[in-house]
């Protein structure tokens, strides 16, 4: 009996030790995760607060980043006072953007660096895209550890579509060799971004760059790639999520 209380004991203790080592990188890593959600989205209108399976997107973003322990601090940066509360609410800090940074014209690039300018300590950050229903811990550490030695880190899914393109009215294959159609068992497939994260430094941002010939990649699973632009990629994700819980 003791001896049993023992093993297990020591197996708990080994468990806790294993945990900490994994995790390590990320409580000493100076990163700042960083949410952009303006007001006036397109499609979908206040998106970010839209609610799937109990949780606004915005939330549940915020929620998932900081189960990582991976993040100095979570900040928003957004116009709108009811995404500003919400960002709160779940213990974000709140960058407030101008009007002027937060049009449909504006890029994600130039909201960065505005956000940047603010915040001169900033060296290092994550940007997340909570439209990205699926983000997962995971996946976050997998990038974060990356990011350990390179420049950037984003996130790709793969993709087995053969694409074609039109030069001089002519239809000619994009990705592929004609006499050698790939087969899906022995074509690894093309990588896409995924969109869920850009993890990326000061220096480059203020380039207008998020990435440079320094960077690693993240592959999300197929099944976690989807993104939320429309009320039917809302309805699916309600769709999954209610199924999965
Ligand atoms: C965050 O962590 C808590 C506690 O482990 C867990 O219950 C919850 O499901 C996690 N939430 C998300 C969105 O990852």
């Amino acid at each position: 009996m003791i001896a049993l209380q023992i093993l297990c004991f020591t197996l708990v203790l080994q468990w806790n030790t294993a945990q900490v080592d994994a995790n390590s990188f990320c409580s000493t890593n100076d990163l700042h995760a960083l949410i952009l959600a303006r007001g006036g989205s397109k499609g979908i209108p206040l998106k970010n607060l839209v609610e799937v399976n109990g949780l606004s997107l915005l939330s549940r973003s915020i929620i998932t980043i900081s189960n990582s322990s991976c993040f100095k601090h979570i900040w928003v940066s957004t116009d709108d006072e009811k995404i500003a509360l919400e960002a709160k609410k779940y213990g974000a800090l709140v960058h407030i953007r101008p009007e002027e940074y937060a049009r449909d014209e504006t890029s994600s690039i130039e909201a960065i660096k505005e956000f940047l300018e603010a915040h001169q300590t900033i060296q290092n950050f994550a940007l997340f895209q909570c439209t990205s229903v699926f983000l997962k811990e995971k996946y976050i550490k997998e990038a974060v550890d990356k990011f350990q030695s390179h420049d950037c880190v984003f996130s790709v899914k793969r993709s087995h579509q053969l694409r074609w393109k039109l030069v001089d009215k002519q239809i000619l294959p994009d990705n592929f060799n004609l006499k050698a159609r790939p087969r899906r068992q022995d074509w690894k497939g093309d990588m896409v971004e995924a969109g869920m994260f850009y993890l990326s430094k000061r220096v480059l941002a203020t380039k207008g760059l998020l990435q440079n010939e320094n960077c690693a990649v993240v592959e999300i699973a197929a099944e976690d790639g989807l993104e939320i632009d429309t009320y039917r990629d809302l309805t699916i994700a309600r769709c999954i999520m209610d199924n999965n819980a």
